[in-house]
């Protein structure tokens, strides 16, 4: 019974994650964030294409602020590649939509934008960082690493598909 009415207890929060707020500020659908179920059709498409390439990969998909909300890093998939696929979402979300690779020319020595990859708490200027564009509106980024950049970024842009969204802004 005591069980019983702690997991009552717990309702109101399961109900505010998906669809409510219990009256606090304002609920995902009022805002152009990816939701957890978007994010988790990404990473089911990411991991179809890795799996066709033969690469491990570790997949992150963040929101439009750079926080996480889905990771996974596929069965032996570089432990050191999973901060990098974060750092790559997050990338592609903080400039407005600059995909992680659209980073690299302007952040190397003598270039203007050379050590903005140590900003905001560390930042991935090369290939495999999109942001994810869905229904014209920027709603999170997704951040592949473990392959090569070219099957990197293989690997991301198969997730946005998969949701049937895209990695550019709508024209
Ligand atoms: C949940 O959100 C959807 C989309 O905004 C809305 O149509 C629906 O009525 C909501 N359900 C409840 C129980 O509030
Ligand atoms: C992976 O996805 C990319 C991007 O859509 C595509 O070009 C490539 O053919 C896919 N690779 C495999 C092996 O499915």
């Amino acid at each position: 019974m005591k069980g019983f009415a702690s997991l009552l207890a717990l309702l109101p929060l399961a109900f505010a994650q998906t669809n409510g707020t219990n009256g606090i500020g304002s609920t995902p659908s009022q805002r152009s964030y990816i939701s957890s179920t978007q994010a988790q059709t990404i990473i089911t498409a990411a991991i179809k294409n890795a799996t066709a390439q033969n690469i491990p990969q570790n997949i992150a998909v963040v929101d439009p602020s750079g926080l996480i909300v889905a990771f996974l890093r596929m069965d032996n998939a570089f432990p050191g590649s999973i901060d990098i696929s974060i750092k790559k979402a997050k990338t592609a979300v903080l400039f407005n939509g600059l995909s992680s690779g659209q980073l690299y020319e302007s952040s190397q020595p003598g270039q203007p934008l050379y050590g903005v990859q140590e900003t905001n708490g560390g930042l991935v200027v090369f290939g495999g960082g999109f942001p994810v564009y869905y229904d014209g509106k920027l709603i999170g980024g997704v951040g592949v690493s473990g392959g090569s950049v070219a099957q990197d970024v293989k690997v991301a842009t198969a997730g946005v598909e998969g949701l049937g969204a895209s990695t550019s802004p709508p024209s």
